[in-house]
């Protein structure tokens, strides 16, 4: 069966443990397509990383060398299946819409997104630009120190191996 990706589709998960989470990441990770964008948000502590971590090794690249990158925005790294660009949009929080622009085009955000590889954005709400053409948005909630309930939300064409991934 095939379902069409292009309206939006989602996904809710409670997860029990760091490992769980990354694990899962991994899985959506490995089965999304070339281009594809994974805006992450929930508050400080979350699992943002740890995601971006599982992310990062259904790439091929080792999630040890992933943190957040809350200081230079944006760090790219060489995976076995292309590049892996992991962003942390934190300190637009405290920025008008102006600034935020001005920081997004600094950083080249805007050149990675949608590009080869696969990009993973924190704190994705504080983004302003286009749309990304494939985008899964992840918001994790924190229910207790373990639990977290996660959301996962498709939208674009060829996503839906991705969404079978993780189902
Ligand atoms: N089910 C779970 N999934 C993910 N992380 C969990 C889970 N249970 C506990 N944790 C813990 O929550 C913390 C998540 O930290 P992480 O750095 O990933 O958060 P973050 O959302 O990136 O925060 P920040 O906004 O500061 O970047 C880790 O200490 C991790 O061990
Ligand atoms: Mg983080």
């Amino acid at each position: 069966m095939s379902t069409d990706t292009s309206s939006e589709q989602r996904i809710q998960l409670r997860l029990g443990s760091e490992a769980a989470t990354e694990e899962l990441a991994r899985k959506l990770a490995s089965a999304l397509d070339e281009g594809c964008v994974v805006g992450l948000s929930g508050r400080l502590g979350a699992g943002k990383t740890v995601f971006c971590r599982g992310l990062a090794e259904g790439r091929g690249v080792d999630p040890r060398e992933v943190s957040s990158p809350s200081f230079v925005y944006l760090q790219s790294y060489e995976g076995d299946s292309g590049p892996f660009h992991h962003a942390d949009l934190y300190r637009l929080g405290s920025m008008d819409d102006a600034a935020i622009e001005e920081a997004i085009d600094g950083t080249g955000l805007q050149h990675v997104l949608g590009a080869a590889g696969l990009a993973a954005v924190e704190w994705w709400e504080f983004y302003r630009g286009p749309v990304p053409q494939k985008l899964v948005t992840v918001e994790i909630a924190v229910e207790n120190p373990e639990y977290r309930s996660i959301e996962l939300k498709f939208a674009g064409q060829g996503l839906q191996r991705a969404l079978d991934a993780v189902s």
